[in-house]
């Protein structure tokens, strides 16, 4: 069994792992990383630089594996999506969002890996849920929590809970982002704006996130269901690649 010495990143949300290895987890190890997932919402593992198949099977610990319903994976891994960079103005992931949030059963856990990472900029940010739906005032929070929203993009679409509950920690999250929520449910885009945008403002906060500077080989792993994440594209025409394996979800109730 490996010593997990976990260094938190920030007040709110995230840890680094140091001294671990990903490679071929024993069922001992992946119960403790996964114990600190629940726990800091996401982990930093610097220096792993996994094979693909490595890379697949740490995924699969946590569950059956997403596929992309529109991007394209890497090479004959359909399951493993390839970001890369493709100028600012096709970017679709410098926005506060939670993966694919627009399928009816939204990935849970998505694990990212630094394959070309530019000489400077790329960072990539994350924002705790928890935190941003017990900050509301109990008014708000207490009006928030019948409310349903529509989640839409790639031709998809699914009503999930405004507020949803995790289902390994039990804790309630607020669950809307600025990529794919469209409208409350019931309400048209343009009453549901304010209200969405106040909200992604307000769960962005800078002292909700933690940030991560990536060295090629580094491994993040998030959990969708209680964090926003936002790739910061400040590296203009320079060459930044990363492969992500996403965890198929359940039904966020
Ligand atoms: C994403 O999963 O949204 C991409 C994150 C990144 O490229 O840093």
């Amino acid at each position: 069994m490996q010593t997990l010495k976990i260094d938190k990143l920030s007040g709110s949300l995230g840890a680094s792992i140091v001294n671990f290895s990903l490679h071929d987890l024993a069922e001992e190890d992946f119960q403790q990383v996964a114990s600190a997932l629940w726990e800091h919402q996401v982990l930093v593992f610097k220096c792993q630089a996994l094979p693909i198949e490595d890379h697949i099977a740490l995924g699969k610990r946590f569950g059956a594996l997403h596929t992309h319903p529109a991007a394209r994976g890497v090479n004959s891994h359909p399951e493993v999506l390839w970001l890369n960079n493709r100028g600012k103005k096709k970017n679709i992931t410098q926005v506060w969002h939670s993966d694919v949030s627009c399928e009816e059963k939204p990935p849970s856990i998505s694990v990212l890996q630094a394959i070309q990472i530019p000489p400077f900029g790329g960072d990539t940010m994350w924002a705790n849920q928890y935190e941003a739906l017990d900050r509301l005032s109990p008014a708000l929070r207490e009006m928030l929590m019948p409310l349903s929203a529509v989640h839409k993009s790639f031709d998809l679409e699914a009503v999930h809970p405004v507020v949803r509950t995790h289902p390994e920690t039990g804790r309630k999250a607020l669950y809307v982002n600025g990529g794919f929520t469209q409208h409350f449910e019931g309400m048209s885009v343009a009453e549901s704006k304010p209200l969405l945008e106040y909200l992604v403002a307000q769960g962005s906060q800078p002292d909700l996130t933690m940030r991560h500077s990536w060295s090629v080989g580094d491994i993040v792993m998030w959990d969708n269901r209680c964090v926003m994440h936002y790739a910061v594209h400040d590296y203009a025409d320079l060459g930044r690649e990363m492969h992500r394996v996403t965890v198929q979800g359940e039904q966020p109730i």
